[in-house]
């Protein structure tokens, strides 16, 4: 049965469908910029322990009143909770904002910010719409994730599964074509040092990014090529 829309008060229930939808849309939106801005002034670091009102006003240098509100949304959209008079991260978002974290908080913020500026990009640029290397880089960062103890936990789960891939890892010799950051070639020349390998990264913000990785992980040997980076 069609239903008739075109009745004023059919057209009002219509226009305060799509206003709910907003106002979702909008408190999503809401406290995605107030975890951004909070991260970029150093809380989400703060909120890894316990800490009371009076100290993040301390630290934020901001009203007591205006500290409570944020906290009030923080909780509301499970970013952080309380405990016995305290409020800290919770462990979902703990887990995402420690060092450990395959993929970091601050680089999933990134994407996120990214990845909005090219949705606008698509809606208004007439041209053809392509990434900035900055883009690129930010992109890649999460689909590598970093080296830590929980990347090579997961590894070890996953090279179980895949035998075949731990020997020849180890035993052969490593191409990663298109390695992005390297995440999975460096994680597994940590985990094993016989290991040989060469990753080939088109652009250069990103084959950079890997090199200096590959440096700090002291699993690099040498690069004779901007975009090719050498583990031992
Ligand atoms: C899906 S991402 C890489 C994911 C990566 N292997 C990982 O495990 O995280 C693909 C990468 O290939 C790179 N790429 C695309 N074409 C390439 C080419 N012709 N030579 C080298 N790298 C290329 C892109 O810049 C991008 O960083």
């Amino acid at each position: 049965m069609l239903v008739d829309t075109t009745g004023p008060l059919e057209r009002l229930a219509l226009a305060v469908r799509a206003r709910r939808y907003i106002s979702a849309w909008s408190a999503s939106a809401q406290a995605l910029t107030l975890l951004v801005a909070l991260d970029e002034r150093g809380w989400t670091r703060l909120l890894a322990e316990p800490r009371d009102l009076d100290a993040l006003a301390d630290f934020s240098g901001l009203p007591l009143n205006r500290v409570r509100d944020l906290v009030a949304v923080l909780d509301a959209h499970g970013i952080a909770e309380w405990h016995d008079g305290k409020v800290r991260l919770s462990p979902p978002f703990e887990a995402l904002s420690a060092d450990d974290a395959w993929v970091g908080l601050r680089d999933v913020l990134d994407q996120s910010i990214a990845m909005s500026q090219l949705v606008r990009s698509a809606a208004v640029m007439r041209e053809e719409v392509s990434l900035t290397e900055a883009e690129a880089l930010t992109i890649a960062c999460v689909a590598g994730g970093r080296t830590t103890r929980v990347t090579v936990a997961t590894y070890e789960k996953i090279l179980a599964e895949l035998p075949e891939l731990r020997e020849k890892a180890r035993a052969g010799r490593y191409l990663d074509v298109g390695c992005g950051i390297a995440g999975a070639t460096l994680t597994m020349a940590t985990m094993f040092p016989e290991m040989r390998a060469v990753a080939v990264e088109i652009v250069p913000a990103i084959a950079g990014e890997a090199t200096c990785r590959a440096m700090a992980l002291g699993v690099w040997k040498c690069d004779a090529w901007t975009r090719e980076t050498s583990t031992r």
